[in-house]
């Protein structure tokens, strides 16, 4: 006979359809491991409250122990009548102590113990996603490293528009990713508070003792309301806005990759262990791992739009809905594990063809606000130093031909302000060198900024 967890009150079992629909087990068996362990803290308070004996605390410690290590080894598995992972670890509990088995439940309820099991299950899954992220961000720094003064194209609009150095470019991901780090170990601030007393919604008349179990699992303190402990779910809604932001911004650097490694840029070159190829066209290597980035990032978006969208307009405290937390938050955790790696790999590994990326870097004209500024520094107001630029730039469009291609006598033509001296700045090096504002893409601040980053990548 399966063991609900609820009969007493109904005349016979539920209906077919009802239970396929209720039924949650094959995929919040995840949880089983944190089930056991705030199971073990309750055993421990029931003990203390004299609920239970030493002998039955140490039967009920022992069976969990002997369960959990039976799941560890798939001996234990819930079975399909489980309805969900506190009936089958009930169902483990009670084939090992018989009646005793029934005593755990006292003061408490799978209210309480689901949000319990997912903050835990959460906060440990979301230690190994922020070492994931460290690995990524590592990999964009080192790759930084090597290329401080590589010259290449800015773009604004995905336009030519100023020359920078790559390894500025790569440290503007850094700077999101260090962003998400921190955005994550913030979150685990709020998610440390443990639901665990509240037991339905109105905490228990048994002499429980919220804070101590709390302590036992790892949170900084019990929940202050019994009501929200049961029915707030801000912790999932927040981890998963995080994880959309961070699919967000690997979709960016994505993007970015999938663009460099065109022929027509061929900025980058993916090591072959990173890019595919193709079933039909022998010539292809493909970046798919970071074509996958940029995709699943719609699934972490999804994720955390079915989540306040399932929270809407719920009442308090605990409604069923709330079931429907777990498999955005599971595939949220699973999609990031799979995607960080893989980018990280495929970022550490990759080659950058400095010439190409140098050549390019001049091209468009991107150079054309070097000469504008210049004009300032010499007393011309910036808006007719843009007017005579543009005049320049408008010729060298029409003959085709670079900025500094132009004779002495054109560029007396264009204004007479514009002196043969301006060809001084008219280089990218030179333009990168004259960036000394912290911040900027000039070598020295873009040191600085690795510094920088390296050390609050330290804290991790
Ligand atoms: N499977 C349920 C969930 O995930 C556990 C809590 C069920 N509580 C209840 N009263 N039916 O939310």
């Amino acid at each position: 006979t399966p063991t609900r967890l609820w009969g007493g009150r109904f005349a016979g079992g539920p209906a077919e359809a009802l239970a396929r629909l209720s039924v949650s087990v094959q995929f919040d068996w995840r949880l089983a491991p944190y089930d056991l362990a705030a199971s073990r803290a309750h055993a421990r308070v029931l003990a203390r409250a004299g609920l239970l004996d030493a002998d039955e605390l140490g039967r009920i410690l022992a069976a969990l122990d002997d369960l959990e290590s039976a799941c560890a080894a798939g001996e234990f598995r819930p079975s399909i009548d489980d309805e969900d992972v506190h009936t089958a670890l009930e169902r483990g509990l009670l084939e090992r102590l018989g009646t005793l088995g029934g005593k755990l439940r006292a003061g408490r309820s799978r209210n309480d113990q689901i949000a319990t099991d997912l903050r835990l299950y959460l906060r440990d899954r979301a230690r190994g996603i922020a070492t994931r992220l460290v690995e990524l961000t590592d990999a964009l720094v080192e790759q930084a490293e090597r290329h401080v003064d590589t010259p290449a194209p800015g773009f604004t609009h995905l336009q030519p528009a100023q020359p920078i150095a790559f390894g500025h470019q790569l440290l503007a991901h850094v700077q999101a990713l260090l962003r998400d780090l921190d955005r994550l170990r913030d979150w685990d601030k709020r998610a440390a508070v443990s639901p665990l007393g509240a037991g339905a919604l109105a905490g228990s008349s048994l002499p429980l003792d919220p804070a101590q179990v709390a302590k036992e699992l790892g949170f900084e303190a019990p929940a202050a309301n019994s009501i929200d402990a049961v029915a707030d779910r801000d912790f999932a809604a927040e981890f998963l806005f995080v994880a959309a932001l961070v699919g967000v911004h690997l979709s960016r650097l994505g993007e970015e990759v999938v663009l460099w490694t065109t022929p027509q840029f061929g900025w980058v070159e993916l090591d072959d262990a990173f890019a595919t190829g193709s079933s039909i066209m022998p010539q292809k290597k493909n970046p798919d791992i970071a074509e996958l980035a940029r995709g699943k990032s719609g699934r972490l978006i999804g994720n955390l739009t079915a989540i306040l969208t399932m929270l809407k307009g719920l009442p308090l405290a605990y409604d069923r809905d709330l079931q429907e937390d777990k498999e955005p938050v599971f595939d949220a955790v699973d999609t990031l594990d799979l995607v960080l790696p893989a980018m990280a790999g495929m970022i550490s590994t990759m080659t950058v063809r400095v010439d190409r990326m140098a050549a390019d870097a001049p091209l468009g004209y991107t150079l054309a606000t070097e000469v504008a500024e210049w004009l300032v520094r010499r007393g011309v107001p910036f808006r007719e130093a843009h007017e005579i630029t543009g005049r320049l730039v408008m010729i060298c469009v029409a003959r085709d031909c670079a900025l500094d291609a132009v004779s002495d006598e054109d560029l007396t033509e264009v204004s007479p302000h514009l002196t043969p001296e301006v060809r001084d700045v008219l280089s990218v090096r030179g333009a990168l060198a004259a960036r000394i504002t912290p911040g900027s893409t000039g070598p020295g601040p873009v040191a600085d900024q690795l510094a920088s980053a390296g050390d609050r990548l330290q804290t991790w």
